[in-house]
């Protein structure tokens, strides 16, 4: 039987004829291509998609906010960053804070007040006829996408973040545009350090994780790099750029944002209250820059040069590459991804709708070797803490090894 007839006849025996959309967390570049082909191929079998917008604070809004999307809305935003449907980071309704005018209202202990909203959410998707859900999120928007499901909707979880940092996953889309964007700004800093005779270090996202930074350190052919997984020491990292510095007279320095700075105190991260995630990271690369400038001026020579009669002085400099990694065109690689994740999520609505023993369905989309499937949505979000799904850089893996072959240090050895 061909894969159109099999979908067409369990989409008669599961009843699904009206699929909502909603994308959660931060932005990632191939949202809109996840909605495209989500509503792309909903079309082709005779399935309506309503799209929620601005995450699940939509799904509690309801009413007039759930709107169709048809082939004409999704014209030509296969291209586009962002989210047509926008996104939030902050409304976890199961969990959700409670307001007044002054802000977040805390109890006399100073612990925010939560309220769940969930009971609404699920009414408004019935009461707007949605048989079942697809949820573009990382694993805050997952985590509450597995907790509708045993509320007994429908959902398909579609993983996606640009720090590609999920166990359940090989690889999530938004990775391979923000790399890209990354060894952009890499190459355009070089050139700057190179005529100033500067050490540049570039700060890259990912949190935890050091992926990006570690993709983009070979990519672009840096001298060092930073992450969080292997812990640098400062003396080695000085005297690893006086070498640098010595050979080439300039020096490219990735640093992933979750590294820690070279003395305690010395930078501090954002807290975002009500956020499932709370912290958040920038800046650590001018903290460290800083810190390495001084300590490359502080060793001169007899005749007070840094390290030569050219560079008698040492600058450094930092770039945050910052949310220009998030936003703009994807890359075809991430179109190609994310049309890929869209279209199997609305296979395994049409497709594969079985209910579990408790009569609840949630699964998600996921890369294993290489090949798309999916996943229990209860088995990704196995534990309560987010940490619990996180996939980090192997410091004994291949790419590590990779990049120590061809000289970059991690300022560890
Ligand atoms: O998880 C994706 C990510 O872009 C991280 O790399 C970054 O630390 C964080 O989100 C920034 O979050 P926000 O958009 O809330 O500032």
């Amino acid at each position: 039987m061909s894969d159109s007839y099999r979908i067409i006849e369990n989409t008669l025996k599961n009843g699904v004829k009206r699929i909502g959309i909603m994308t959660g967390g931060g932005d990632c570049p191939g949202l809109n291509a996840v909605i495209r082909a989500v509503v792309m191929m909903a079309d082709k079998y005779g399935v309506e998609v309503i799209g929620i917008p601005y995450g699940y604070r939509g799904m509690l809004l309801g009413g007039d906010y759930f709107h169709k999307l048809t082939c004409e809305d999704v014209q030509g935003i296969i291209e586009k960053g962002g989210t047509i449907l926008h996104s939030s980071n902050k409304d976890n309704l199961f969990k959700y804070p409670r307001r007044n005018k002054e802000g977040f209202e805390h109890d006399e202990n100073g612990k925010l007040i939560y309220d769940n909203f969930s009971e609404t959410a699920v009414q408004n998707l019935r009461d707007a006829g949605i048989d079942a859900m697809i949820i573009v999120g990382g694993d805050g928007t997952l985590t509450s996408g597995r907790d509708y499901s045993r509320m007994g909707v429908p959902v398909v979880g579609v993983p996606k973040t640009i720090d590609n940092d999920l166990r359940s996953t090989e690889i999530t889309f938004g990775f391979d545009t923000a790399v890209s964007r990354c060894v952009q700004a890499v190459e355009s800093v070089r050139t700057t350090g190179e005529a100033h005779s500067r050490v540049m270090f570039i700060e890259v996202m990912g949190r935890n994780a050091g992926h990006i930074a570690l993709h983009t350190a070979i990519s672009s052919g840096a001298d060092v790099v930073l992450i969080p997984e292997i812990p640098y020491h400062f003396d080695k990292l000085v005297a690893e750029l006086r070498r640098r510095l010595e050979r080439n007279g300039t020096a490219i320095v990735i640093v992933s944002e979750g590294v820690t700075p070279p003395e305690k105190g010395a930078y501090s991260t954002k807290i975002v209250e009500g956020s499932p995630d709370a912290v958040r990271f920038g800046g650590v690369s001018g903290v460290i820059a800083d810190y390495v400038e001084r300590a490359l001026n502080a060793d001169r020579d007899e005749n007070g040069y840094a390290i030569s009669e050219v560079l008698m002085d040492v600058e450094c400099r930092a770039t945050n590459v910052g949310y220009a990694q998030r936003g703009g065109v994807p890359t075809a690689n991430d179109r190609l991804l994310s049309t890929r994740f869209g279209a199997f999520a609305v296979k395994e609505l049409l497709e594969n709708l079985v209910p579990d023993e408790k009569g609840n369905f949630g699964r998600m989309v996921s890369v294993q070797e290489n090949r798309l499937t999916s996943v229990s949505l209860e088995e990704v979000i196995a534990s309560s803490t987010m940490i619990g799904n996180q996939r980090r850089v192997d410091p004994e893996g291949e790419l590590v090894q990779l990049a120590r072959n061809v000289q970059i240090s991690f300022a560890d050895e």
